[in-house]
């Protein structure tokens, strides 16, 4: 089920920021229309007269909304309802390092609400349009802390784990249907996630690394293994040597490995 992105109209989920922020910039040359949704509005709208300068044909709505916010995500997914979306990008995300035992009550509970709810919302609620139109592409943006248990960040690796097991499901639900879904599975990524994520305590420069991989090029990926109708990718040969050797170890390896390698991952 191949999808070509050229005309598509996409809504994108934290696309104030980072990886999203890039999908836009990377399908507005394309689009017909991109909903862009987060909570910074100011963002948004320095971003939508960003990309309408540069393509003055481009329609671009914007939703301000919380998507940790149950009502609000409701709202939102309501509205999208109305328009004629064709692609959706479920790549808002949330996380937090340090132990689960310590952690805000309210931020797991947002990482819990943003990273798998409100996607689970957005997906039911846009679904049965792309299903009765034939055509269709969903990108959840997981991430490849999601193929592993992992302390030190144990709610969003699990939250991870979800949105991977979700989109395999549901792509295999509408195989039938015209539609592709697409897990995008990065490693390390320089964004404003890790300032977000990290706990006082454990604020530090930023690194580079191997496995490190720009946000230009995750962005592309996704977009690439949407029209290549690929189930899921790992941006980057270093992580993808590094997690394909993971995946292949047994539970009981890899309850010795995340121990080793608990601090550095998202
Ligand atoms: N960076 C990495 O190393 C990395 C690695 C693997 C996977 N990922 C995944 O990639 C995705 C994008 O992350 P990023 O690296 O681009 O992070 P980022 O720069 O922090 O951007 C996160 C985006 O999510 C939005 N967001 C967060 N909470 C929200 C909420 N409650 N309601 C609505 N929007 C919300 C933010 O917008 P507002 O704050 O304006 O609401 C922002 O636009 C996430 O799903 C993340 O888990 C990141």
């Amino acid at each position: 089920m191949t999808m070509n992105l050229d005309n598509c109209s996409a809504v994108i989920t934290g696309a104030s920021a980072g990886i999203g922020r890039e999908f836009a910039r990377q399908l507005a040359s394309r689009a017909k229309l991109l909903v862009l949704v987060a909570r910074r509005r100011d963002r948004l709208e320095q971003l939508r007269t960003e990309l309408v300068a540069r393509n003055p044909a481009l329609l671009v709505n914007i939703r301000q909304t919380d998507l940790s916010n149950l009502e609000q995500t409701m709202q939102l997914a309501a509205l999208l309802t109305n328009e004629p979306i064709d692609f959706l990008i479920n790549n808002a995300g949330v996380g937090d390092h340090g132990s689960f035992a310590t952690a805000d009550p309210i931020h797991v509970n947002e990482q819990v609400q943003v990273n798998a709810l409100a996607l689970t919302v957005l997906t039911r609620a846009l679904l049965p349009r792309m299903i009765a139109q034939k055509r269709g592409a969903i990108l959840n943006v997981s991430s490849s802390a999601g193929f592993l248990p992992l302390p030190g960040i144990a709610a969003y690796a699990a939250t991870k784990a979800y949105v991977t097991s979700f989109s395999e499901a549901i792509r295999a639900e509408t195989r039938d249907c015209g539609i592709t879904v697409t897990a995008l599975c990065p490693g390390p990524v320089h964004t404003e996630f890790d300032e977000i994520a990290n706990r006082q305590e454990h604020r530090r420069k930023r690194r580079n690394s191997l496995v490190h991989v720009a946000v230009e090029k995750v962005a592309r990926a996704g977009l690439e293994a949407i029209e290549r109708d690929k189930p899921l990718v790992i941006p980057g040969i270093a992580m993808k040597i590094a997690m394909a050797i993971a995946r292949a170890l047994p539970l009981s390896l890899l309850r010795v490995a995340s121990g080793i390698v608990k601090d550095d991952r998202n």
